[in-house]
């Protein structure tokens, strides 16, 4: 028995063995519906589900089962089933790195075996448990959105954004409680220590470098949407603010650690990695992926509060049996320019990149609840090819009649299209833009190769610096300027208190800027209104704003601009009380000046005491 037992141990760390990430990789691309069908057995749908007769024994009414939702079989006549690989060992009596062997080269996968290596071991295991921490701390936490007396608020959050019971737990939605400390009584009794807690992110140290100082939880009150790799297990957790005065942004997301790099995550993958072979949706939040699994868009997916990467788009380009992806951004000034950006990375992989334009205001969230789910799928559906799209977008705020404007959409254009990979695509796309805007398609091929010569907007070449230098602006200026141009109540509001905003920007980095878009006043946030303004900048104006927008916009902005308008305003009056102040004391003064010099002064209390006054 002895030596038996350590003739197996022996075995099993000696065999070269089969990664686990390869196995599930290999499950991942594998769909057990095609491959049982593969194998010429009859599948016939029941439901969502389908049903043949037992291949392992014989039968007269089929109750074999395949089902496509959890990938796997199982007859209910002779008890035999299991997942994709299973089917394979039983169905053709193969052993299991045989069998697995053989799926893996239908989906043109190597299977590279590793020597047993102990650090890589020790590794593995670290990283299992960072998982399993994850998908134990999600159950925990649902169970407490569901159920805890203080997660009340959480619960009617929920619900006034239209989730149920049953919607919750298809996405495993939690609750971090308020008071952490339950959390942290929960994994220590769960048997994790202290620095599983730390290298998981879901805490840190109170105090940076002091091990002494005590774990800080990130995520207190806040509703807990899990992330998942694309086997479905918890790698990070992003964390909605439920309270209005809560500190922090609306949603805080896990650091990157070992098991979680946010430039090859995909919120929503574990669910729609078996419905992308067709197309890919791509997101723009979490919320909007539910809402379109929810509506039946199976095949959404988002990249989780990041642009769109160029390892997201090779990754989409994998999962993607046909690689088409359909873009679905919100419509305001961020999303087009992140449309963009995601175009630029998935054209120079070659892929086919349509754009479904939301309705203005809306997001696949907001447009679900407000119109339905078949309102939804039919703006999927009328999606357009992308520089269609664009030209549209451009075309809603500038007249493409006009020379000049023509010229300078050729422009905008000439980088999109120099990113175009495939020669014949890119052929026809220049063929398309020069009829739409009536210009010759050599003059489009030339801005294509002027483009070329310009610094691209991408960065993933080392030999391809920015060239562009933002202009350094005062922090309080650049918020004001960014939440004008995002804001239509906030501009409207800086318009009327032009006064305040002289003073308060009087003398800083990027007061031209806020004059700026103050006198020309863009129709804000019509987003191609927004896009004509910035194109009329500086680069380093533009470069300045453009970092600005992609920062998240506060809840309300109207508050926030009048917060910060109040303090600008009251230190630059403060300022030109103190200079005024010191004049009066200087003994030239000639009567005229210091008269003068009162009316200011009373000027200046005037404002501040508007100001203090809303
Ligand atoms: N995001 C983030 N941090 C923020 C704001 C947003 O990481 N402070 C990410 C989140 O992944 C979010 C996505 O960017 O899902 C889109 O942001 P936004 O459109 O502002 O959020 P919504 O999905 O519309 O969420 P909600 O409807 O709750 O406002
Ligand atoms: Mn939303």
């Amino acid at each position: 028995m002895v030596w038996q037992d350590s003739a197996r141990r022996y075995n099993s760390t000696t065999m070269p063995r089969i990664p686990d990430e390869t196995v599930q990789q290999v499950l991942g691309a594998t769909d057990i519906v095609e491959l049982i069908a593969s194998y010429g057995l009859d599948l016939k749908r029941a439901g969502g589900d389908f049903k043949t007769h037992c291949p392992f024994h014989n039968e007269k009414t089929p109750s074999f089962n395949v089902s496509p939702g959890r990938q796997s079989y199982r007859c209910f006549g002779c008890g035999e089933g299991g997942n994709a690989v299973g089917f394979v060992m039983a169905y053709e009596n193969l052993p299991f790195p045989e069998a697995l062997r053989k799926l893996a080269a239908r989906s043109n996968i190597t299977i590279e075996e590793g020597e047993y290596d102990p650090q890589e071991d020790r590794r593995r295991r670290r990283l299992s448990r960072l998982k399993l921490l994850h998908n134990q701390a999600a159950r925990f936490m649902h169970s407490l959105l569901l159920e805890d007396p203080g997660a009340e608020h959480a619960r009617k959050y929920l619900k006034s954004r239209g989730y149920d019971r049953e919607m919750a737990g298809r996405w495993a939605i939690g609750w971090m409680p308020r008071n952490t400390d339950v959390f942290l009584d929960w994994a220590r009794d769960a048997g994790f220590t202290g620095k599983e807690l730390l290298h998981s992110g879901i805490t840190k140290l109170r105090e940076e470098n002091n091990p002494r100082s005590g774990l800080w939880v990130r995520f207190g009150d806040r509703l807990m949407f899990p992330i998942h790799n694309e086997r479905d297990d918890v790698i990070a957790f992003s964390g909605r603010k439920l309270r209005e005065e809560q500190g922090g942004g609306k949603y805080i997301n896990s650091p990157e650690t070992p098991i979680f790099k946010k430039s090859n995550v995909f919120f929503g993958l574990h669910k729609a990695i078996r419905h992308m072979r067709d197309y890919a949706v791509l997101c723009e939040g979490q919320l909007d992926v539910i809402a379109c699994h929810e509506a039946g868009v199976k095949n959404a997916v988002a990249t989780q509060g990041t642009a769109c990467t160029n390892e997201h788009a090779r990754l989409l380009k994998r999962y993607t049996g046909s690689d088409k992806v359909v873009i679905c951004y919100d419509s305001d000034f961020a999303g087009h320019d992140a449309a963009a950006k995601a175009f630029l990375e998935m054209a120079a992989l070659g892929m086919d990149v349509r754009v479904a334009t939301m309705p203005p205001g809306e997001d696949p969230d907001s447009l679900v609840k407000s119109r339905g789910p078949d309102e939804f799928r039919s703006i999927l559906e009328k999606s357009s090819e992308f520089f269609d799209y664009r030209l549209r977008y451009l075309g809603e705020e500038n007249n493409l009649d006009d020379p000049g404007t023509k010229a300078r959409v050729a422009r905008d254009l000439s980088p999109m299209l120099h990113a175009v990979s495939d020669k014949n695509a890119q052929e026809a796309s220049i063929n398309f833009v020069a009829t739409r805007l009536g210009l010759s398609p050599d003059g489009i091929r030339q801005a294509v190769v002027d483009a070329a010569k310009r610094p691209s907007r991408r960065r993933d070449q080392k030999d391809d610096p920015i060239i562009v230098e933002s202009t350094p602006v005062d922090r309080e200026l650049g918020v004001l300027a960014a939440l004008a141009l995002q804001s239509h109540e906030v501009l409207d509001f800086l318009c009327d208190q032009t006064e305040q905003v002289l003073i308060g920007a009087e003398g800083r980095e990027g007061e031209a800027l806020l004059r700026n878009i103050l006198s020309t006043r863009p129709n804000v946030p019509n987003p191609a209104a927004v896009n004509t303004f910035l194109q009329s900048l500086s680069a380093g104006d533009r470069a300045t704003l453009l970092t600005l927008l992609e920062e998240p916009t506060p809840a309300a902005p109207l508050t926030a601009a009048t917060e910060i308008l109040g303090i600008l305003a009251e230190q630059g009056i403060l300022q030109e009380l103190g200079a005024l102040a010191a004049r009066l004391k200087s003994p030239e003064l000639g009567d005229d000046d210091s008269k003068t010099i009162m009316e200011r002064i009373t000027e200046l209390q005037r404002i501040r005491s508007e100001a203090k006054s809303p």
